[in-house]
């Protein structure tokens, strides 16, 4: 599409925070931050540091002019620390200079004198201590007592899943320019206009139409920059109380060290099956690694704990989840918003029980999949499933047993690698859990020459809603795509906008754009018929940039009926709201019907292990998506790239370290992405065909996260080949690192692996 993003990325010629050309006497901050994981501040030197050369000003908490919090859900996060610290990387005080360097250099020359307490980084034993954030969570379907004690098969275990860092290429930044009358304009790297909006606000102690928040794209978000303001109002906070603009930007390290990730969780499972494989029992306790702080963790624990099932039908089932608080920094949303990490331990569970059974875990798996008229563990009784379609569609394209004939045969006749298969099947709901945010507004604007802005509240990060928003307003105006332009997205033109996240950006936002592009259309064909000496109004039809009167191209074109429209007094602006309807959750009983549609997906993924080194590369990976009716195939085959490389990333490479005193020790040289090298050698993927769905816009599905759950598949191939090799150890733990797998090959059974 002409004038996309897709192709000023290529050229690089889009812009970013950082490319926005700094205002004369910009100055720049620097945060100092706790170098001790729990500790109560016992005094604070700022005075060598506000001496230093270049420097403007050094705050504490005590310079906040408004409210000192940045709390996102809960209330419990302060922007500078108060009197206690409770993870490194807090922040302490704020530094402003005119240049980044004498910032940092001055931040150095701040002493913190801070006793020590004793920190916890284990969630079980936070658990066990009453560290958790909210409450324990339980939720009782059937009678799993009663069917376990009729189960023949019960596979049971321990389990944990690793943290992930977002490495968006944009590290956390802003650029915060006060205006007259105590105004300020921020331009952000941030995914929630609407709640950083209010943040700003608060802690600069103003009303919220004095601050503008601007967000022209990221260079990614994967839910890293939906929750935590602090890189935002800092700067914000220094430039309003100096009357100077003022720019913070996080170095990738620092970013890395002090910034939330995706939760690591630890898990107890019990899976019960009978004899022929059917599951008629399920137990599962989830410890989410949260942090220091609430965050957004709540939030990310309730979708894990409404995905405990996976794509199964499981009738008896006993889910019971806490968020712990530990002393590290809060962690926040990652794309797939604890799906992913509820998926893994059944997942998990399945295979542990195929191994038990002596079957392909495939068997288990396509034997227990969702069905028409299932229920979920929280009362939804399911249509339009999706699920049996994905696989037997995927079965028909690969042919599952016969792959999996060929990974037995290679193994059979190979010693020093071997191969392994996981069909992974996903089913995603779709909404905010948090019923408030399922709302979104428009604002569509025809201007006298024919052009069309839009303005919606959706962040674009990478992820191609300023393209589908596009599509979806020259679809319903009739208008050329190319007449359609997306502005940015800003707290003046939209208001209280939801996160762009939880994957409903382009439903939600796209929705209001077509209602507003529905108003303008009606009054546009009014005119038209009018124009034409058409009665009736109906008769007319607008279409890609054509005015045709009862059947026929009339001599009217969108360009000289807009100017005529305008001319003749007619309003060619619109504003209109969408908010997702038949929601509802009552969290006590736990049951309601909590999202809008179900994203389903399955995947095959195969891998060939060096079983001397433990390396391995990913062979194949097939997958089948259900994207409903897509607004743009492109962007949706792009998403599903992008999603899949980033769950195996997750799943297998992955890994971050913490000292024993809790610090970050993983720096960008250690930190691996997968790389061209580990994209899968063989990567096809299928948009699953005759797939409608009336609860989103133009009938497509949301496509941002559902697609990092076939991650897991790498694992459970990876894990699978390991164990062809030998089998008296129990699994590592994931992400199943090389290492790793080095460890589970070489090391003897009584080391432990995890
Ligand atoms: N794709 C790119 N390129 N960059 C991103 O930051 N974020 C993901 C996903 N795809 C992301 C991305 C996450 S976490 C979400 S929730 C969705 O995009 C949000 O966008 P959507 O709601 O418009 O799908
Ligand atoms: Mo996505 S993790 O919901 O921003």
């Amino acid at each position: 599409m002409k004038n996309g993003d897709m192709e000023m990325h290529v050229r690089g010629t889009s812009r970013f925070v950082d490319d926005i050309p700094a205002p004369e006497g910009c100055l720049h901050a620097v945060l100092f931050t706790s170098p001790v994981a729990r500790g109560k501040i016992l005094s604070l030197d700022i005075s060598g540091a506000a001496a230093a050369p270049g420097v403007a000003a050094v705050y504490t908490h005590r310079d906040v002019p408004g409210l000192n919090q940045v709390g996102h859900v809960l209330k419990d996060q302060p922007l500078l620390a108060v009197d206690s610290v409770e993870y490194i990387g807090q922040p302490i005080a704020l530094v402003v200079a005119d240049t980044p360097r004498n910032a940092r250099r001055a931040a150095q020359l701040i002493s913190a004198d801070i006793e020590k307490l004793e920190p916890v980084f284990d969630p079980r034993e936070a658990a066990a201590k009453g560290l958790i954030h909210g409450s324990r969570r339980v939720l009782v379907n059937g009678d799993p007592e009663a069917a376990f004690a009729k189960c023949k098969i019960v596979a049971q275990g321990r389990l944990s899943s690793g943290p992930q860092e977002h490495f968006y290429f944009e590290t956390q930044r802003a650029l915060a320019v006060p205006g007259e009358h105590d105004t300020i304009k921020v331009h952000a790297s941030a995914q929630s206009p609407g709640a950083f909006h209010r943040h700003l606000a608060e802690v600069l102690g103003i009303p919220m139409h004095k601050v503008e928040l601007d967000i022209r794209r990221l260079g990614g978000g994967f839910g890293g920059k939906e929750s935590t303001a602090v890189w935002i109002v800092a700067p914000a906070m220094a430039a309003f109380i100096l009357k100077r603009p003022v720019k913070l930007v996080l170095g990738r390290n620092e970013d890395i060290a002090t910034t939330g990730k995706r939760h690591a969780y630890e898990y107890d499972y019990k899976l019960g099956l009978d004899a022929e494989g059917k599951i008629l029992a399920y137990e599962i306790d989830l410890y989410q690694h949260a942090g220091a702080c609430a965050d957004i963790s709540l939030a990310v624990l309730g979708r894990s704990f409404l995905h405990v099932s996976g794509s199964y039908n499981i009738p008896n089932i006993r889910i019971s989840a806490v968020s712990c608080r530990t002393n590290i920094p809060p962690n926040n949303a990652f794309r797939g918003f604890g799906v992913p990490q509820g998926t893994f331990a059944i997942e998990a569970a399945l295979n542990h029980a195929a191994e038990l059974m002596g079957l392909e875990a495939e068997i288990l798996k396509g034997g227990n999949l969702l069905r028409e008229g299932d229920t979920l563990p929280y009362g939804v009784k399911l249509d339009s499933v999706n699920a049996v379609r994905c696989w037997q569609t995927l079965d028909k394209k690969v042919n599952i047993s016969a792959r999996r004939a060929a990974v037995v045969e290679y193994n059979n006749t190979h010693t020093d690698t071997k191969r392994g298969l996981s069909v992974v099947p996903v089913s995603f709901g779709i909404s905010f859990a948090q019923m408030a945010l399922n709302q979104a507004s428009s604002l569509v604007n025809i201007y006298v020459d024919g052009s069309v802005s839009v303005s919606t509240g959706a962040v674009e990060m990478g992820q191609g809603v300023n393209t589908k928003i596009r599509v979806v307003a020259a679809r319903t105006l009739g208008a050329s795509v190319d007449r359609v332009r997306v502005d940015t997205t800003n707290t003046s033109r939209i208001p209280n906008a939801s996160p762009t996240s939880a994957s409903s950006g382009a439903d939600l936002n796209g929705m209001a754009t077509k209602f507003a592009c529905e108003k303008l259309y009606q009054r546009l064909q009014a005119f038209a018929a009018k124009q034409l000496g058409q009665a009736d109004p109906a008769s007319i039809v607008i279409r890609d940039g054509i005015i045709h009167a009862g059947g026929k191209p009339a001599d009217l074109t969108w360009e000289k009926l807009v100017a005529a429209a305008q001319w003749a007094r007619v309003d060619l602006s619109e504003h209109a709201f969408y908010a997702t309807p038949n929601l509802h959750y009552d969290l006590k009983a736990e049951r309601g019907r909590p999202f809008a549609y179900y994203s389903y997906a399955t995947s095959l993924t195969e891998v060939l292990l060096d079983c001397v080194r433990g390396t391995y590369s990913i062979e194949a990976i097939d997958v089948v998506q259900d994207v409903g009716e897509s607004l743009s195939p492109e962007v949706d085959l792009g998403q599903i790239h992008g999603a899949v490389v980033q769950g195996i990333g997750w799943a297998t490479l992955e890994q971050l370290r913490y000292g024993a005193d809790g610090k970050v020790l993983t720096g960008v040289s250690a930190y691996k992405v997968p790389d061209i090298k580990f994209i899968p050698k063989r990567f096809d993927v299928t948009l699953l065909k005759d797939s409608s769905n009336p609860y989103a816009v133009c009938n497509s599905k949301a496509i941002g996260e559902p697609p990092l759950v076939h991650g897991l598949g790498s694992y459970f191939a990876v894990l699978e080949a390991l164990r062809s090799v030998r089998r008296d150890k129990a699994a590592p733990s994931l992400p199943l690192t090389p290492e790793k797998a080095f460890m589970y090959l070489h090391a003897p059974a009584a080391g432990g692996t995890k």
